[in-house]
């Protein structure tokens, strides 16, 4: 692997699709090796279009706009950091030899739709998860969730973040989530799936980097697991190392480690598994960094972005602890452009910690605009901190 200049005809070229919190950070961390970037969301002055070589607005669920960005600018990494892409599109770039998808084509694809992980985790390579179906009208969702049994959680097949998603409690529930999972899906409108609710002690993210070794070939790293907390499907808190029983552990890497092996390509990704006792059970993957592990800006010697640009580049990795630490979201709390932040410096007097701003031109009550990180004795201190720093960040309107 040779790096070179960017910018020039040496250079090495990295696409992002999406350009968020997960994507501006990657972006730092492949400069900081010289790497051309270039940045594409839905919407301008996203985080990652501020800092990247060039940027782009285009619709990336559109196939044509994709491959004709994609054949301007010649990536020769196309990285997506969001799930809503043209994901076929993909497939087609990778097989005509266009350019490399991270971690592979198929792991995008597959991922973007709960239905294709889901069974390829469960059915094909045996793995423990919730009890589950599929359903695609209400009808469809009422026999499914009598099978599964109560209570349940609907989650439309394609979203994230939590949205359109809710648990029912018995037959009358049923209704009210159907028609809330047709708010919150991004395409497919309709179709569901069905989860039998896992009473879990803890749930954690599995980092799991699939990197080039010295000898040439891929080896498979795992970060220390990640705890964390999620108030209506969206992540809170996290910290790392989430204290876990040696069995658990062990049946945890075991279960990232078919995952990814099957996915394959390299780069990091996020598993996200249920522990109760020594039992654990797959729920899902990210085929890219987590936002659950936005704690390891402050808990490892490489974050997950680090991790990431490496193994995008075919480069070994370290993917060690190098001390306990969480981190607490900051959300917009108020519905406005171009909003400012006070509280700033005495957030930054909490000892050990320190905090991202998004820069997101646009703020929303539940939207993720900041950070808080905070390395700690123990977890509970590190939680402590970085919860205190967090809720020290006032978003305020930005008009002077
Ligand atoms: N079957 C289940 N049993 C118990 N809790 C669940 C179940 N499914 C989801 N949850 C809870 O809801 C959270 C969000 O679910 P999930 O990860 O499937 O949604 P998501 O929209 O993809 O969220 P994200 O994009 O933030 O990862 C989980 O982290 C977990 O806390
Ligand atoms: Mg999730």
């Amino acid at each position: 692997m040779r790096l070179g200049t960017p910018l020039s005809s040496s250079a090495v070229r990295v696409m992002l699709l999406g350009s968020g919190e997960l994507g501006k950070e990657v972006v730092i961390a492949l400069q900081r090796l010289g790497v051309e970037t270039i940045a594409v969301d839905r919407y301008p002055h996203a985080p990652a279009h501020q800092l990247a070589h060039r940027h782009h607005v285009i619709d990336m669920t559109d196939p044509s706009a994709l491959r004709e960005l994609i054949e301007r600018e010649r990536p020769h990494f196309v990285v997506p950091e969001i799930e809503a892409i043209a994901t076929e599109l993909l497939l087609e770039i990778e097989r005509e030899g266009v350019a490399e998808v991270i971690p592979t084509a198929r792991a995008a694809n597959l991922t973007m739709n709960r239905e294709g992980i889901r069974r390829l985790a469960a059915e094909e390579l045996g793995l423990p998860t919730s009890p589950y179906r599929f359903a695609s009208s209400l009808e469809e969702l009422q026999e499914a969730a009598e099978v599964v049994g109560f209570p349940c959680v609907i989650k439309p097949v394609m979203s994230s973040s939590g949205k359109g998603q809710s648990v029912a409690k018995n037959p009358d529930d049923l209704a009210k989530s159907w028609s809330y999972a047709q708010s919150g899906g991004r395409v497919d409108r309709g179709r569901v799936i069905v989860e039998g609710f896992i009473d879990f002690d803890y749930e954690i993210t599995q980092l799991t980097v699939r990197a080039r070794g010295a000898d040439g070939g891929i080896e498979t790293h795992f970060c220390e697991p990640i705890g964390h907390l999620q108030v209506q499907g969206d992540y809170v808190e996290s910290w790392q190392p989430q204290p876990m029983s040696q069995a658990a552990l062990l049946r945890a890497r075991e279960i990232a480690k078919a995952v990814t092996d099957n996915l394959g390509g390299r780069g990091l990704y996020g598993v996200e598994l249920f522990v109760k006792g020594d039992q654990v059970w797959f729920s899902e993957v990210s085929p890219r960094p987590h936002d659950t592990g936005l704690v390891t800006l402050a808990s490892q010697r490489l974050s997950e972005f680090e991790l990431h640009a490496r193994a995008i580049l075919g480069l070994p990795v370290d993917a060690g602890l190098r001390n306990t630490a969480a981190s607490a979201v900051i959300y917009g709390q108020l519905e406005a452009k171009a909003i400012a932040f006070e509280g700033i410096a005495q957030a930054m007097a909490i000892p050990m910690s320190d905090l991202r701003l998004f820069g997101k031109p646009e703020s929303f009550a539940r939207r993720r605009m900041g950070v808080a990180v905070a390395a700690g004795e123990s977890i509970d201190q590190a939680r402590e901190r970085a919860r205190h720093a967090a809720s020290l960040v006032r978003p305020v309107s930005g008009e002077a």
